[in-house]
């Protein structure tokens, strides 16, 4: 995998794109415009230079994982690429028009991957015409922390494609698990339900934020709280989690609470506005 593509560079495609370069690979990441390009490769920069200001990251190192970046516009320029990993936004219909769009522009042998949460990687796979090549890749929230990534495979999947990509994830420091192609996969699966169920019991009025959050933490040893943690998520993406889940299970549980959407609506998505559960300063 000497050549790896990413499409898009928010929250959780720099966190790809970084821990790849950092890995040896050379990463190519598409975004929307040459501002978002210029944004990106700025963001990864500063947080490189900052590992290295604090002794975590030699400034050899910093420096040719520097070189190994680059943006672009242009999908087309993953022509060359071995793996391509696709981490939109969530949105079924573009991620499967992406999926048709890079099945005609990378070579036959490339593996195209998705860090999809909640979105059907079969649908992705089904739309190309190398089916047996598209798997799931999904990292977590903050991706340079975090250590697990779930392999996702459909019914399509190639063992060896499974195989190569499980390495792939070890070779870039992460756990693979593997999981199959059913919505939410492993983590979501039990998470969700259980973010969605603090803000039940919050509306309910059993408790403050603070002192649920508190509880969690102290009381079970999570390393964040429930708000804490949907704040950091994006409450935008844990309300679409929660909808795609409750349209395919059909269990009430999953249903977002009219909080959530209430919150949404208002633009209180998390960290990323500044406002969620919690305020943030700009910084
Ligand atoms: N690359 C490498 N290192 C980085 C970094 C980066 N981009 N950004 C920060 N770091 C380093 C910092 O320099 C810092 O190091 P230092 O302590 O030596 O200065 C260290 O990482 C982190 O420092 P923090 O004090 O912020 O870290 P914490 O010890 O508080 O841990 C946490 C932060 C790992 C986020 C921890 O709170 C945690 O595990 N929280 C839970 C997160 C979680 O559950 N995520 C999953 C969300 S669900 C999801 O993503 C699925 C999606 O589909 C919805």
């Amino acid at each position: 995998m000497s050549n790896v593509g990413v499409i898009g560079c928010g929250l959780m495609g720099a966190g790809i794109v970084q821990v790849a370069a950092q890995a040896g690979h050379s990463v190519l990441f598409v975004e929307a415009s040459d501002e978002l390009v210029k944004r990106g490769l700025g963001r990864l920069r500063e947080t490189l230079e900052g590992l290295a200001a604090k002794g975590k990251l030699e400034a050899k190192a910093k420096d040719d994982t520097i070189g190994r970046i680059a943006g672009t516009t242009r999908l087309e320029d993953l022509k060359a690429c071995d793996l391509v990993i696709e981490a939109m936004t969530e949105n079924q219909a573009l991620k499967n028009e992406t999926f048709a769009k890079l099945d005609r522009i990378c070579g036959p042998q490339a593996i195209l991957a998705t860090n999809t949460s909640s979105c059907n990687v079969t649908a992705m796979a089904a739309a190309t015409k190398r089916p047996g090549r598209v798997v799931g890749m999904h990292f977590f929230n903050p991706v340079p922390l975090m250590k697990l990534v779930e392999v996702v495979r459909t019914i399509l999947t190639d063992d060896a494609v499974a195989r190569t990509v499980t390495e792939f994830v070890r070779g870039v420091g992460k756990v693979p698990v593997q999981t199959k192609d059913a919505t939410a996969f492993i983590v979501n699966r039990l998470l969700v339900p259980y973010l969605l169920d603090a803000i039940r019991v919050y509306e309910g009025g059993l408790a403050s934020l603070e002192d649920i959050d508190a509880a969690m933490k102290l009381g079970c040893g999570y390393p964040m709280g429930p708000f804490t943690l949907l704040d950091l998520v994006g409450l935008d993406t844990a309300m679409y989690v929660a909808e795609v889940m409750f349209e395919e299970f059909r269990e009430p549980r999953y249903a977002p609470p009219p909080l959530l959407k209430r919150m949404v609506m208002a633009g209180h998505l998390g960290r990323k506005t500044g406002r969620g559960f919690y305020t943030y300063d700009a910084k």
